[in-house]
């Protein structure tokens, strides 16, 4: 009786229908409802995204773009490899496009973007470009880094500086000290930390982050014409110079103020180290501010930005940038509308804010940030000058070259028997045979 009560008023809706002699009239709206989805499905779209965000801020972050997408009907399906600095990740698309199972974008950084474009695995982007006038947009550095042969094949998101030194606020204030500008301060400053029983500066022994920590110093111990005749260059004498070796020695030295014993722990890892103020001190990409945000530490008030000592007049950068996989035309419409998605102002204002970077637009937003944003964005747009390529994130050599590099660094590191001088050698004659 219920149901039967229940259901009179569309019983009556549908005989109205039928007495007012308007057959027509429902199944016009079902047929309108039926066109219109079918027109919405058409445009609809997954899209895989290969990369490796993993960490919270990194998921915010992600979170961004994909809602941004799902405006335009395109799901943004998340390929992740988790590994730090992208260890992996190319390895994990190479084999899925010998598989013939390419997702449609990757997440792929800096020197190789011109080895797979050249490969002819990437979509070109020039209609994109000529519509979103993105050689006026853009930074000149970042739109020279997506260009191969003269054709862009990647879609920049954000710009970080890799020098970047974090303080914790509250053990600098407890203890009386001042960001050091100087090794000399540094020094001080991790003898109180020291004392006071606490890890002067968080670290992990995973390769890639190590060498993060060493590119600034090679950086603060020499400039950017040493750094880029060592690590874009690769020219022998640039690691048997003088100043190569004391970075040699900065690093080794650096040790007594890590954790001991120091362990491989994840990035993610080495910032809660700071977040918790185990550690006083942190060397590492500004996406560590993210983290450190999503940790709940606010800027300047948790912790702050400075800069590696005697790098100041630098900006070690590293561009996230993702690439659009040749797969026909369907996932062609897709691409387009992520790649005019990211360069929106907004987006780029949302999306680097929650991922520690800074937009690559050459006029963005600056109110929307924060000090270590601010201080990023006016180092880079001081320009070539102040600008060198991140060596460990991709932007100064290949892959062959880096991993070369990087494990004789390790390698000296990790053995306090193997001397300055014999690391040196070694790196000189091993650049001999790397790929110029
Ligand atoms: C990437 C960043 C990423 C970081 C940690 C860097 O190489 O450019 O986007 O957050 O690695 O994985």
């Amino acid at each position: 009786m219920q149901i039967e009560k229940k259901l009179l008023p569309y019983a009556e809706f549908a005989t109205k229908l039928q007495h007012e002699n308007k057959p027509s009239t429902l199944s016009q709206v079902l047929l309108l409802v039926m066109l219109l989805l079918l027109v919405v499905n058409a445009h609809a779209q997954t899209v895989q995204v290969l990369h490796w965000w993993t960490s919270a801020s990194e998921e915010k972050a992600v979170a961004v773009l994909s809602g941004r997408l799902a405006q335009d009907n395109i799901t943004w399906k998340n390929a992740v490899i988790p590994s730090g600095s992208g260890i992996g990740a190319g390895i994990v698309l190479k084999s899925r496009m010998l598989a013939g199972d390419a997702p449609e974008v990757a997440q792929l950084n800096g020197v190789m973007i011109a080895e797979w474009a050249q490969l002819g695995l990437l979509q070109e982007m020039d209609s994109d470009a000529v519509a979103g006038r993105w050689e006026k947009l853009l930074q000149p550095t970042v739109w020279r880094l997506i260009q191969t042969s003269g054709h862009p094949v990647a879609v920049p998101l954000g710009i970080h500086r890799i020098n970047t030194l974090f303080i914790h606020r509250k053990l600098f204030a407890k203890y009386d000290l001042t960001p050091p500008t100087t090794w000399e301060e540094f020094e001080i400053v991790a003898k109180k930390l020291q004392q006071a029983g606490i890890t002067p500066l968080a670290q992990s022994s995973e390769p890639w982050q190590l060498a993060t920590l060493f590119e600034t110093l090679v950086l603060s111990e020499s400039d950017s014409n040493l750094y880029r005749d060592a690590f874009v260059y690769k020219k022998p004498q640039a690691f048997n110079d003088p100043r190569f070796g004391r970075a040699l020695s900065r690093l080794r030295h650096l040790k007594q103020y890590m954790p001991s014993p120091l362990k491989e722990n994840t990035w993610v890892a080495t910032t809660k180290l700071l977040a918790d103020g185990e550690a006083g001190m942190l060397v590492m990409g500004d996406w560590a501010k993210a983290e450190l945000n999503a940790l709940g530490l606010v800027t300047d008030v948790g912790f702050s930005c400075s800069v590696v000592p005697h790098t100041s007049n630098y900006h070690l950068y590293d561009v996230d940038t993702l690439v659009m996989i040749k797969k026909g035309n369907a996932a062609r419409i897709a691409q387009d509308k992520i790649a005019q998605a990211a360069l929106q102002p907004a987006v780029q204002a949302e999306y680097n804010q929650l991922k520690g970077s800074i937009p690559v637009l050459r006029a963005p937003d600056l109110s929307k940030m924060d000090s270590c944003a601010q201080a990023s964005w006016k180092s880079f747009s001081r320009g070539a000058a102040s600008q060198v390529p991140s060596f460990s994130h991709r932007m100064a050599t290949d892959e062959i070259s880096k991993e070369a590099i990087i494990a004789e660094v390790i390698r000296f590191f990790s053995d306090d028997r193997i001397s300055v001088s014999e690391t040196q050698k070694r790196l000189a004659a091993i650049s001999h045979t790397l790929p110029k």
